[in-house]
């Protein structure tokens, strides 16, 4: 009675978006996305999947935006058991999970269908597997958010341009290092800072895909794109080893056919809409997009980059070699 009136005064104050009273077993699953995003309206999907392959016994409540913390904050609630599941990037795991670095090799591909076919490889199906000992959680799917592209408030014409900028990105260190191997003075950030960040001047630019630049309206203070498609940006589906460890053989199966379904219709979305969200872009009044900037911009970052990551896991080499069979 008392979960009853609990979650009836949630739904009434609106905070909670999906919420199915009678579910035996209601994940509450953690995303950093806001509800606009393609990742939040799968989740919202995933929901509605589980509760039909399991008679209505399943269902999920989703905290979007960084309501329960950044991804790392998430991370730590999946280990113990308090975050059943969560949508969080390879980007984030990457702390944790080092040969998940191999996946932000710069220019690893340079087009978001090569970017799927990445994420639905063996090898990177096999960096999955890390993830229990590491982190005490489940992979249970990749999908992504766009390739990643710049945003920056005073136009970039060379690589110059780019030294010393206050360049928002994803905390992760291969991200990271990247960033400092073309002279740029990195800020790492969660998703859900950045657009103030921009906007009160203290950084410069910023990595972003398209689906969170039209999301957040970041032209609104960074006026000038490269299209470089310079990064895949992953996300796993994660679900709590402690949860994954109740649940019965039979519940295992639907959630993780469920999620394989939701994933894939992510990775699907991202691939068929990536040019007309750049399109969009084009459209916005003020905002100066300079296409086709490609690796040759940043000199020999690339080389620079593999041979320091591949001293760190042996997926960079296993990546180039997928990569280059495309
Ligand atoms: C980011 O950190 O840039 C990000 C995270 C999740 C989805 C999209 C972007």
């Amino acid at each position: 009675m008392k979960r009853l009136l609990t979650a009836l005064a949630l739904l009434a104050a609106g905070t909670v978006p999906s919420l199915s009273l009678a579910q035996e077993q209601n994940f509450r699953v953690g995303l950093i996305t806001p509800p606009v995003h393609v990742w939040n309206k799968e989740v919202d999907a995933m929901g509605v999947t589980l509760g039909e392959m399991s008679g209505g016994r399943m269902g999920i409540t989703a905290f979007p935006s960084g309501q329960l913390g950044n991804e790392g904050t998430m991370l730590q609630q999946l280990q113990t058991g308090a975050l059943d599941m969560a949508w969080l990037t390879t980007a984030g795991l990457t702390l944790r999970v080092p040969d998940m670095s191999a996946l932000h090799a710069p220019f690893l591909v340079t087009n978001i269908a090569d970017a799927a076919k990445v994420l639905r490889s063996d090898e990177a199906r096999e960096i999955l597997d890390a993830l229990p000992a590491a982190t005490g959680t489940v992979g249970l799917c990749y999908a992504m958010t766009g390739m990643r592209q710049i945003m920056a408030k005073d136009p970039i014409t060379s690589a110059a341009d780019l030294d010393g900028l206050r360049f928002r990105i994803t905390p992760a260190p291969p991200i990271q290092n990247f960033f400092e191997m073309f002279g740029a003075a990195p800020a790492p950030m969660p998703l859900t800072q950045v657009y103030d960040a921009l906007a009160n001047g203290q950084i410069d630019a910023i990595d972003m895909d398209h689906e969170s630049i039209l999301n957040f309206g970041y032209f609104d203070h960074a006026k000038n794109m490269l299209v470089t498609n310079h990064q895949l940006f992953g996300m796993v589906a994660l679900v709590s080893g402690r949860v994954w460890a109740g649940l019965s053989d039979e519940d295992k199966g639907i959630v993780q056919a469920a999620a394989q379904k939701h994933c894939d219709q992510t990775v699907d979305q991202f691939v068929s809409e990536e040019a007309s969200k750049l399109e969009r872009l084009k459209a916005i009044d003020g905002l100066t997009i300079t296409e086709n900037v490609g690796q040759e911009f940043f000199g020999d970052i690339v080389e620079r980059w593999d041979a320091e990551w591949s001293a760190q896991t042996p997926y960079v080499e296993r990546m180039r070699a997928l990569t280059a069979s495309f």
